[in-house]
């Protein structure tokens, strides 16, 4: 017999199992209730859109664009003998399309699609959800990663918006026990002042040119500001160098960045200026935002943002839509709060059904439903199993209890409710099986 392939998950992709997955699925609960208690209503956006769209957002000649999305041409199926023939007709497309490499793209759409610009005043809109990109994987970095993000949108630039965001998003970390956050901010200036800025960025890189690497070098021409990005040990002198977007806003950015900050005073949220903090995407207006954590070694961003004014009009939405957000990058946040050790109490098994006797099984399949009902895990083995095994199953499992129920329970009405920590062992009757579990698993 040929041996048959064996799969393994795509490089760059993973699967998060138990018991990880519960820990995955506390921190998106505990984002969905923090930015809900900010007003935040969740939108559940596709995972592919025109390829256009992204690159009309991102910008065409940044990383995420130019290098790492996973295109693919629709029209191309029908032409791939081995889809086989299909028996309907596929609609044709005309453009490539692409899985989503964020989601700020995919929000602005929807926002002028359903024409949210007449509802009143800002939408506070949040998703949850997988995003690709093909970058060199590494730890906290992959291809198939995880984000929450939360999008502003609508006619005010008001700096009390971005600090709120900035708030909300620190509520949520410290309420999920991320270790050590740093917060660092920066003003990017907008359409007026960011152009001059850029000129005399790119005047001043010219006249360094040879002390920087290849990739600098390049982007002197394409995209200056991502020269400030760079993280090579030898371009950092010259960098520090360099001319500072601060000293190049125009008066309104100033004063917006200098109202946001007052507004983070305000809300006591400490945060350190990072002039060199320009994103790499390129839709960011004003403010920017990154927050590290430890533990993450070189990928420490855990989530990144900033205010994207000019977005909607670029996209071919009204004119005067503002915008603010951010991304949580998931994964970091999780490896992050498990190597800050700082772990969450998950609700687990609570208890393992073991039983003895054919009289024993229908009164196990009926409690187990009823405890299952009050809100509490329960495993009931489908085979009958003798009970020191079903113990040293339940061990094994991490039940907080077994139930025992044999020929004695069945003739008496009982159980026997056995404590694994410390095998303090009850009879109990239904009601006070019941009571007495309930009131377990309310303490916690
Ligand atoms: P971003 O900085 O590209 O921004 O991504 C946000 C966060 O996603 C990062 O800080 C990081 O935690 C996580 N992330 C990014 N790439 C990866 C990867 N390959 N593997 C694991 N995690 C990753 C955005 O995506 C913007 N849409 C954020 C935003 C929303 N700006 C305004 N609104």
């Amino acid at each position: 017999m040929p041996s048959q392939k064996q799969f393994r998950a795509i490089k760059g992709t993973r699967d998060i199992l138990p018991p990880d997955s519960a820990l995955w699925n506390w921190f998106e609960g505990a984002a969905r209730e923090t930015l809900e208690s900010y007003n935040f209503r969740e939108t559940r956006l596709p995972i592919f859109e025109e390829t256009e769209l992204f690159a009309r957002s991102v910008g065409g000649e940044t990383d995420i664009v130019s290098k790492e999305m996973y295109t693919f041409d629709p029209d191309e199926l029908r032409h791939r003998p081995e889809f086989g023939k299909l028996d309907y007709e596929i609609e044709r497309v005309g453009s490539t399309y692409s899985l989503r490499p964020e989601a700020t793209a995919s929000v602005a759409r929807a926002y002028i699609e359903h024409g949210m610009h007449l509802l009143p005043g800002n939408q506070k809109l949040y998703y949850v959800g997988p995003m690709f990109r093909r970058e060199r994987p590494q730890k906290g970095r992959y291809r198939q990663f995880y984000q929450v993000g939360a999008e502003v949108l609508g006619p005010s630039d008001a700096p009390a918006i971005d600090a709120e965001v900035l708030e909300m998003l620190l509520v949520l970390f410290k309420r999920a026990g991320l270790a050590n956050t740093t917060l660092y901010i920066n003003s990017i200036g907008c359409k007026e002042c960011r152009p001059k800025y850029v000129e005399v960025l790119r005047e001043e890189l010219r006249k360094v040119k040879d002390k920087l690497g290849p990739d600098s070098q390049r982007r002197i021409e394409t995209n200056p500001l991502r020269v400030l990005d760079s993280k090579l040990p030898e371009e950092q002198p010259v960098i520090e160098k360099l001319p500072r977007i601060s000293d190049h806003l125009c008066a309104a950015c100033r004063q917006h960045f200098s109202e946001l900050k007052d507004e983070l005073s305000l809300r006591d949220i400490s945060y350190d200026e990072n002039w060199r903090l320009v994103r790499g995407l390129d839709y960011y207006t004003r403010t920017t935002f990154e927050v590290t954590a430890t533990g993450l070694g070189s990928q420490n961003a855990v989530c990144g943002g900033g205010r994207y004014d000019g977005l909607v009009e670029l996209l071919g939405g009204p004119a005067g839509v503002k915008g603010i957000g951010f991304a949580i990058g998931t994964d970091r946040a999780i490896l992050s709060i498990q190597e800050g050790g700082n772990l969450p109490q998950l609700p687990g098994l609570s208890v393992l059904i073991a039983r003895m006797g054919a009289k024993a099984y229908p009164v196990a399949v009926n409690i187990a439903r009823k405890l299952r009902a009050c809100g509490l895990v329960v495993e009931l083995p489908p085979q009958e199993m003798k009970f020191g095994k079903a113990l040293g199953l339940a061990d094994k499992l991490g039940a907080r209890y077994a139930l025992i129920i044999g020929e004695d329970e069945v003739a008496s009405e009982t159980y026997t409710l056995k404590r694994l920590a410390d095998a303090e062992q009850k009879k109990l009757t239904e009601n006070e099986l019941l009571e007495y579990l309930e009131s377990e698993r309310r303490s916690g």
